[in-house]
C-alpha cells in the first residue's frame, strides 16, 4: 500500500473546465480525486450530483475516485455514485439513521467505505462499525466550503483515530480534510494522517505541481507507520 496518498478537492478546481482541471492535477501528481458532494441541507453549499461524477468517468478519468457526502439522506446517493464510478464512498453518521446497514449498502455496491467525522462530531461509532469500514476521515474543518484554517484540535483527534486503527490490526486508511497545506501537512502526518485532501492549497496555485511536490517533500521527513 503506497504511504501517504494525496488527494486534491475537486471543489477549489474551476467548475467551467472540471474535466481538464482534474486531468492536469492528475498529471501533476495528485493519487485519488477528492469529489465533494454538499446538498444545502446537511451542510450550507450545493455542489455536485452523481452526473459529474460520471462526466468525469466519460471524459476519461481512470483515477480512483473518492466521494465525500455531505448530504442527507445518503441512500439513494449511494447507489447513484456507486453507478457513476465512485471508488470510495465516505458518510457523516449524523446523515443516516441506520449506519451499519448504510456502509453495507456502501460495500454491496462494490465501493470501498468511509466514515467522516465533524470536529465536534465523538468517535464513539468506531466502536461499532471499526469492521464494516476503509477509511477514517477527520474533518480538520466544518464542512461545508473550501478554504478555510485547520482546528489544531483535530491533531489530537488523529492521534486518537490512529491508536483505534492500530488496536484493531486493521487495513483502515486514516484521511484528513480541511485546512491542509504545504506547510501544515508534516505535522499532520506526524499526528497519525496518512491519506491528505488538498482543495484551495493546490487549485489556488497556478502550478498544481509544485504544490504537491512540496507536500511529498515536507512527507518525505515523516516516518510512515
Ligand atoms: C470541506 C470539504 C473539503 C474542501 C477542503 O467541506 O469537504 O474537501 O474541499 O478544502 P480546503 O483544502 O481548501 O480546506
Ligand atoms: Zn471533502
Amino acid at each position: 500500500m503506497k504511504e501517504f496518498i494525496i488527494a486534491p478537492s475537486i471543489l477549489s478546481a474551476n467548475f467551467a473546465c472540471l474535466g481538464e482541471e482534474t486531468q492536469k492535477v492528475i498529471e501533476a501528481g495528485a493519487d485519488v480525486i477528492h469529489f465533494d458532494v454538499m446538498d444545502n441541507h446537511f451542510v450550507p453549499n450545493l455542489t455536485m450530483g452523481s452526473m459529474f461524477c460520471q462526466a468525469l468517468r466519460d471524459y476519461g478519468i481512470k483515477a480512483p475516485i473518492d466521494v465525500h457526502l455531505m448530504a442527507s439522506p445518503v441512500e439513494e446517493l449511494i447507489v447513484s455514485f456507486a453507478k457513476a464510478g465512485a471508488s470510495n464512498i465516505s458518510i457523516h453518521p449524523e446523515a443516516t439513521i441506520h449506519l451499519d446497514r448504510t456502509l453495507q449498502l456502501i460495500k454491496d455496491h462494490g465501493c470501498t467505505a468511509g466514515l467522516v467525522f465533524n470536529p465536534a462530531t465523538p468517535l464513539d461509532h468506531l466502536d461499532y462499525v471499526m469492521d464494516k469500514i476503509d477509511i477514517v476521515l477527520l474533518m480538520g474543518v466544518n464542512p461545508g466550503f473550501g478554504g478555510q484554517s485547520f482546528i489544531p484540535s483535530t491533531l489530537k483527534k488523529l492521534r486518537q483515530v490512529k491508536q483505534r486503527i492500530i488496536e484493531s490490526g486493521q487495513n483502515i486508511r486514516l484521511e484528513i480534510d480541511g485546512g491542509v497545506k504545504a506547510d501544515n501537512i508534516a505535522e499532520i502526518a506526524q499526528a497519525g494522517a496518512d491519506m491528505f485532501v488538498a482543495g484551495s492549497a493546490i487549485f489556488g496555485q497556478p502550478d498544481y505541481k509544485s504544490v504537491i511536490d512540496a507536500m511529498r517533500k515536507a512527507l518525505a521527513g515523516v516516518k510512515y507507520a
